[in-house]
């Protein structure tokens, strides 16, 4: 079965937009110009090989980590620098994050029941213990467990999958607008991926939330989101609508990673010596230093220029 983002009924708005962001560790360019934006019921996939700079991306906006430079923005408020602490509370609640990790993020002592009921007693959400019960197993509908099965066990009794159907669960508890999730799938099975990724894409609809989903697999993008942003080395090489970044790739490195994808699941097919010849030029390409032009090829759709071969 296939899905296909449908367009939010209600009207988008922008809730996060990061301009110009720059994060450097030391010597390591980490992210270089990084301006994007999120928006509510709206899914943008960030996508690029391990080490691009993804997860850095996510804690920035998560406020786990600042920027050295550029600006983050939160309904147009700028919060780049840490506000008051109350400030930082409501942010936080707002802005919710699923880890790569289903295992790592559960404590093991504690039944599902326990860590969905924290969050909503802890934010208000539910009131009394008839309330907080159905509203747990509301969460749990949501996610698509269910709650006479799963409420009363512990994180040891569950799939890698149901475990990460929790973290979602947990993140949904307190109510969100924006939810990043961080290769949420890249440990589970892989017969499992796609329920995690139709999840995210019917909760991001349903719950009008603006999300943001990271993942090394370009493949996985058009399932879940409408835009996509590739990276490179801590750049943005190509962004814009996902079905024109995917269905006609502009960038070498685009062109890469849809080419490392098996055959079938991308929307054009080539032969094995054309292949060959355009990772030969792709390689050549991405050694060049970066270039900062930017050509827009379609109405949504952008790539960053290669420097000029020597
Ligand atoms: N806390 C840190 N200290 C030093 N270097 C870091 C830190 N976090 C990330 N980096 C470096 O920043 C780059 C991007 O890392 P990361 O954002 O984790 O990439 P990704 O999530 O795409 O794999 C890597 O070179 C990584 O080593
Ligand atoms: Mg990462």
């Amino acid at each position: 079965m296939s899905i296909h983002p449908q367009p939010s009924p209600a009207p988008s708005e922008t809730v996060i937009r990061l301009e110009d962001i720059e994060r450097r560790f030391g010597p390591v360019h980490a992210l270089r110009g990084i301006s994007l934006s999120l928006s509510s019921g709206r899914a943008l996939a960030l996508v690029g090989e391990s080490g691009c700079g993804k997860t850095t991306c996510a804690r920035i906006i998560a406020r786990m980590d600042q920027p050295t430079a550029g600006k983050l923005r939160f309904r147009e408020r700028d919060v780049t620098v840490i506000g008051a602490p109350q400030d930082e509370r409501a942010y936080r609640r707002d802005v919710q994050m699923v880890f790569q990790d289903p295992f790592s993020s559960l404590n093991p002592v504690f039944s599902i029941d326990h860590h969905l009921s924290r969050p909503l007693i802890l934010h208000g959400h539910a009131v009394g213990k008839a309330a907080l019960s159905s509203a747990v197993s509301q969460l749990l509908v949501d996610v698509g467990l269910d709650p006479a099965v799963t409420k009363h066990k512990f994180p040891h009794e569950l799939s890698g999958g149901q475990r990460q159907r929790v973290n979602i669960a947990r993140a949904l508890a307190v109510q969100p607008s924006v939810l990043v999730a961080d290769e949420p799938t890249s440990m589970l099975d892989v017969s499992i991926r796609m329920g995690i990724l139709e999840l995210l894409e019917r909760i991001k609809r349903e719950k009008n939330l603006a999300l943001l989903y990271i993942t090394h697999d370009i493949a996985t993008a058009a399932h879940v989101a409408e835009e996509i942003v590739v990276m490179f080395a801590g750049q943005m090489v190509e962004w814009g609508e996902t079905r024109a970044v995917i269905g006609d790739p502009r960038h070498p490195y685009t062109q890469l990673l849809l080419s490392a994808v098996p055959d079938g699941s991308r929307p054009f097919v080539r032969g094995a010596s054309a292949r060959f010849v355009e990772q030969a030029e792709t390689v050549r390409a991405l050694s060049r230093p970066p270039s900062t032009a930017v050509e827009q090829v379609g109405a949504n759709h952008f790539v960053r220029s290669l420097a000029a071969p020597d």
